[in-house]
C-alpha cells in the first residue's frame, strides 16, 4: 500500500515510516521540518517538505504517488506550551488537520490513522484507562487532539473516510536509526539518560507526595516500535471498520523513581535525583487498558520490560551524541 505519513520526520513518525518500509509498503513522508528532521526519514521513503495547509502541495504529494491511506502524526505536542499558546495548537492540530482531511477527500483517499493521546482523558478517575472513560482534557494539547478525533466520525459519515485514532500513553525507546530528541526536552526518559551521560547535573523528580507506591507519578511506557506496529495493524483493519484504541503496556506502570533506578542499572552510571515541586497538570497515575487493541487487532507489545525500552534509548543516545546530524530536533505525536 502507498501511505502518506505526515510528521514522518519526527520521533514516532520516523519509526512508523521505518516499519512500513520494512513491511514492503510505499511511504511518502510529508513534514514541514519545524520540529522533525530530514535525516530521521528512513532510506526508501520519499520526502516532501510542506505545510498541511498548502493544499496544492499536499494534494500533489498524494496524487503523484497514488496514496491509499494517511497516517497523521504532524502536530504540536507540548502540554505546557499549549497552555500558554493555545492558538498555535488550535491552528496546527485542528485547522491544519481539517485541511488534511479535505485534501484527502478531494483526492479520494479514504483511510486515516491518527496519532491521538492519553491527554484526551485529562485526569481519569479509574485505572487502567479504558476507551469508554470520560473525555475531559485539562489543556489545549489534549483538547485539540480530541477536537480532531471528534471530526473523524463526521467525515466518515459524510465521505466514507475510515479512521483509527490511537491514544498513546508514554512513547519511549528507540530503534538503531531513530530516537527521541526534543528541544527543549521535557520527557522523563531522555532527561534521565542525559543526566547519565553527564549532559545534566541531575534529574528533578516533580513531586514525591502523590498517592502512589513511592509517592512519584506512575506512567505507562510503550516502546516506539510497538506503537509503530499498532499503526500498521490499525491500517490493515480499516477496510472493515473505524475504531479508537488506547496504546500502552498496562500492568502496574512505572513510577518516576523506578524509571530512574532502571536507568541507573542499564547505564551503570550514577544519576542524581532531586525532588522538586509537582509539575502543573500531571495526573498521579496514567496506565492504559489496551485490551481492546489486543483482542480486536491482536496487538502484542514486544518491549513490555522497561529495561528493554531504556536500553534501546541509551544505545541510540550513545550512537547519536549530538542528536541528528544537522542539529535540529525530531518530534512527533
Ligand atoms: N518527570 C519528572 N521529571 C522530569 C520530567 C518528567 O519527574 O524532568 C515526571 C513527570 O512529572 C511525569 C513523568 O515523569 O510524572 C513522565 O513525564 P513525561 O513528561 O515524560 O510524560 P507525560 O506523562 O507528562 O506526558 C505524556 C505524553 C504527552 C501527553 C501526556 C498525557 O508525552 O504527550 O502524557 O498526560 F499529553
Amino acid at each position: 500500500m502507498r501511505i502518506l505519513v505526515t510528521g514522518g520526520a519526527g520521533y514516532i513518525g520516523s519509526v512508523v515510516a521505518e516499519e512500513l518500509i520494512a513491511d514492503g509498503h510505499g511511504v511518502v513522508v510529508y513534514d514541514n521540518l519545524s520540529k522533525g528532521h530530514r535525516t530521521a526519514t528512513p532510506a526508501g521513503a520519499d520526502f516532501v517538505r510542506g505545510e498541511l495547509t498548502d493544499t496544492e502541495n499536499l494534494r500533489r504529494a498524494m496524487r503523484g504517488q497514488g496514496t491509499e491511506a494517511v497516517i497523521h502524526m504532524a502536530a504540536y505536542s507540548l502540554v505546557g506550551e499549549s497552555v500558554t499558546e493555545p492558538a498555535k495548537y488550535y491552528r496546527n492540530n485542528v485547522t491544519a488537520g481539517l485541511a488534511l482531511l479535505d485534501a484527502m477527500n478531494e483526492e479520494g483517499v479514504r483511510k486515516i490513522v491518527f496519532s491521538s493521546t492519553a491527554a484526551v482523558y485529562g485526569e481519569p478517575e479509574k485505572q487502567p484507562v479504558e476507551e469508554r472513560y470520560a473525555l475531559a482534557p485539562t489543556n489545549p494539547y489534549g483538547e485539540t487532539k480530541l477536537a480532531f478525533e471528534r471530526a473523524l466520525p463526521w467525515y466518515e459519515h459524510a465521505h466514507g473516510t475510515r479512521y483509527a485514532s490511537l491514544r498513546y500513553f508514554n512513547a519511549a525507546g528507540a530503534t538503531g536509526q531513530c530516537g527521541e530528541v526534543h528541544d527543549p526536552e521535557t520527557h522523563l526518559i531522555p532527561i534521565v539518560l542525559q543526566a547519565a551521560a553527564g549532559r545534566r547535573t541531575h534529574v528533578e523528580i516533580y513531586g514525591d507526595d502523590y498517592p502512589t507506591r513511592d509517592g512519584t507519578c506512575v506512567r505507562d511506557y510503550v516502546h516506539v516500535v510497538d506503537l509503530a506496529r499498532a499503526h500498521i495493524l490499525a491500517l490493515s483493519s480499516l477496510g472493515e471498520r473505524s475504531a479508537i484504541y488506547n496504546l500502552g503496556c498496562g500492568g502496574d506502570g512505572y513510577t518516576v523513581r523506578e524509571v530512574i533506578d532502571v536507568a541507573r542499572e542499564v547505564t551503570g552510571r550514577d544519576i542524581e535525583a532531586r525532588v522538586s515541586a509537582r509539575r502543573a497538570g500531571d495526573p498521579a497515575v496514567l496506565v492504559a487498558s489496551s485490551a481492546r487493541i489486543k483482542s480486536e487487532l491482536g496487538w502484542s507489545p514486544q518491549f513490555q520490560d522497561l529495561r528493554l525500552i531504556v536500553e534501546s534509548a541509551w544505545r541510540w543516545m550513545q550512537s547519536h551524541p549530538a542528536g541528528y546530524e544537522d542539529g535540529a530536533e525530531a518530534q512527533a505525536g
